[in-house]
């Protein structure tokens, strides 16, 4: 695994935008795995502003979100559909037909995964990846014990996420969609990269038992261990409990020092 730390959640986002930067500005045909939550939004807010000052271009970019929540129609305000066009998809020029999101309201959920499945192989497979961390370790809604195999599916959400997601909900975990379609990790395994994001001290052991605990289900972001192009971007306070922090920076540099001496 590749583990920048940066100090600020800023400096994260930047470093997380420029990857996909350098990667379309190679590729412009990318196809680009997405999350939701709070952690990405300075990433698109970052890319948002390459789109319009450096006219970075997104009509041939490819995007499949990682998650939705089951039962909740794409224009409701926290669907994951509301989300990612606000933050990203009406504000890049991405046609409509390239973007990909699950779609928890249809009937034949099984016949639906396969299809979401099916598309990703077809557009030639993610690129790059982007995913948040639950506090518990999950990534997507794959939630701790699920296969480390697993596929796009349906997921039961734990107590811990319809806690964390309940202030978009009105506030109540009751209020909160208790299923959600999700790529499954082998399905996130399968990305040439992933970026795995995370900011601030609540963060700090789910990071520490990702990176540097026992490959389990327990802790679904752990299989990234075993993927060949990991790339974990945090800032300070989610390294904070991170045994190796000064290696990762001084592996950091060393390469930033490589990349200026290549020009
Ligand atoms: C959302 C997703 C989740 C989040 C995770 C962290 O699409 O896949 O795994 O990335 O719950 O959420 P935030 O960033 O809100 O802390």
């Amino acid at each position: 695994m590749e583990i920048i730390i940066q100090p600020t959640y800023a400096r994260l986002a930047e470093v997380a935008a420029e990857i996909i930067r350098d990667a379309l500005l190679k590729k412009p045909n990318l196809v680009l795995g997405l999350a939701t939550g709070s952690t990405p939004i300075g990433v698109y807010e970052a890319l948002v502003q390459m789109h319009r000052t450096d006219r970075l271009d997104f009509s041939n970019v490819t995007t499949f979100n990682l998650d939705e929540y089951v039962g909740i129609p794409p224009d409701h305000p926290y669907s994951y559909h509301t989300f990612m066009r606000t933050h990203l998809f009406n504000l890049i020029n991405i046609p409509v037909e390239n973007y990909h999101i699950p779609q928890s309201t249809v009937v034949g959920h099984a016949e639906f995964c396969e299809r979401y499945e099916a598309a990703i192989v077809d557009a030639g497979g993610i690129d790059i990846q982007v995913l948040g961390i639950g506090r518990d370790g999950h990534i997507g809604f794959n939630e701790p014990s699920s296969s480390l195999g697993s596929r796009t599916r349906i997921k039961t959400l734990t107590r811990g996420t319809l806690e964390a997601n309940a202030s978009h909900f009105g506030g109540t975990v009751d209020t909160v969609p208790k299923m959600a379609i999700t790529m499954g990790v082998g399905t996130i395994m399968e990305a040439k990269q992933c970026l795995l994001l995370a900011s601030g001290g609540p963060k700090a052991e789910a990071i520490a038992n990702a990176v540097e605990g026992p490959i389990t289900a327990e802790v679904p972001a752990s299989v990234l261990q075993m993927h060949p192009r990991a790339v974990v971007i945090i800032d300070d306070a989610a390294a904070s409990q991170l045994k190796r922090v000064d290696y990762y920076k001084q592996v950091y540099a060393n390469k930033l020092e490589l990349l200026s001496r290549d020009g």
